[in-house]
């Protein structure tokens, strides 16, 4: 409570607190403007609306973290990541569109990747060791006999994630308690700022096409 106090009071942490703003932030500080194509025939229009839903999801959760931090601080803005992050993501998501953020290293074992989204974690965590991550990918599959786009966009941690992603001993034990009640599971601590954290992947199933 106490703690509340001060943060509404402080113009400096009113400030941080804006900062925060991008905490539940999904868009990476865009590293390779364009597209990376994994297969030459992906369709435009699809990649279009791969990249609306993706937007989407990066703002909404933005808007709402603003919102909290400003009303509840820091630990109710874990609270809007524990139930909002899911939240949005579902209403993002139908039978034609799944919307989601996942990493190598979840807090959420729900986000945790399928096997094409581990496999493209992998890669795209070397390519940003090699200081050549792409701004985003896009692949037509086949899966389980249907036609789907993948797209992703890889997420990059900046300096406000360190307050809930950052190395255990400088997370405000408050909140680092409760990150720990709420997951027990979690392994997206330590984390530096500039290092890859994962990616927004959307799954668009494709119509049957007209051609087809
Ligand atoms: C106020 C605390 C807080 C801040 C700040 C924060 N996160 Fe998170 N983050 C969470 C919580 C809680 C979850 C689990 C959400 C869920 O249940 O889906 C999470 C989940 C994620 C996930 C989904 C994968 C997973 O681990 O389950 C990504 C990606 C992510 N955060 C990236 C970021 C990035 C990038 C930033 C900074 C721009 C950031 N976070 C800032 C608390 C935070």
């Amino acid at each position: 409570m106490r703690k509340k106090t001060m943060l509404t009071r402080s113009p400096l942490l009113v400030l941080l607190l804006l900062a925060l703003a991008s905490a539940c932030d999904t868009e990476a500080p865009a590293p390779e403007p364009g597209v990376d194509t994994l297969s030459p025939q992906v369709p435009e229009a699809e990649l279009e609306r791969a990249r609306e839903v993706a937007d989407a999801l990066g703002s909404e959760l933005q808007a709402t973290l603003l919102a909290t931090l400003q009303d509840d601080g820091p630990l109710g803005a874990v609270e809007v990541c524990a139930v909002e992050a899911q939240e949005i993501s579902r209403r993002h998501t139908d039978d034609e569109i799944v919307t989601r953020r996942t990493s190598l290293l979840t807090r959420n074992p729900v986000n945790d990747p399928d096997p094409y989204e581990a496999e493209r974690l992998e890669a795209l965590a070397d390519a940003h060791e090699r200081g050549e991550m792409p701004a985003e990918e896009a692949e037509l599959r086949t899966e389980n006999g249907e036609q789907v786009l993948r797209y992703l966009r890889p997420i990059v941690i900046a300096e406000p994630c360190l307050t809930c992603h950052g190395d255990p001993g400088q997370i405000d034990p408050s909140v680092l308690e409760l990150i720990r009640d709420e997951y027990p599971e979690d392994r997206a601590v330590g984390y530096d700022a500039g290092d890859f954290r994962g990616i927004v992947s959307v799954r668009l199933r494709l119509n049957d096409r007209e051609d087809h």
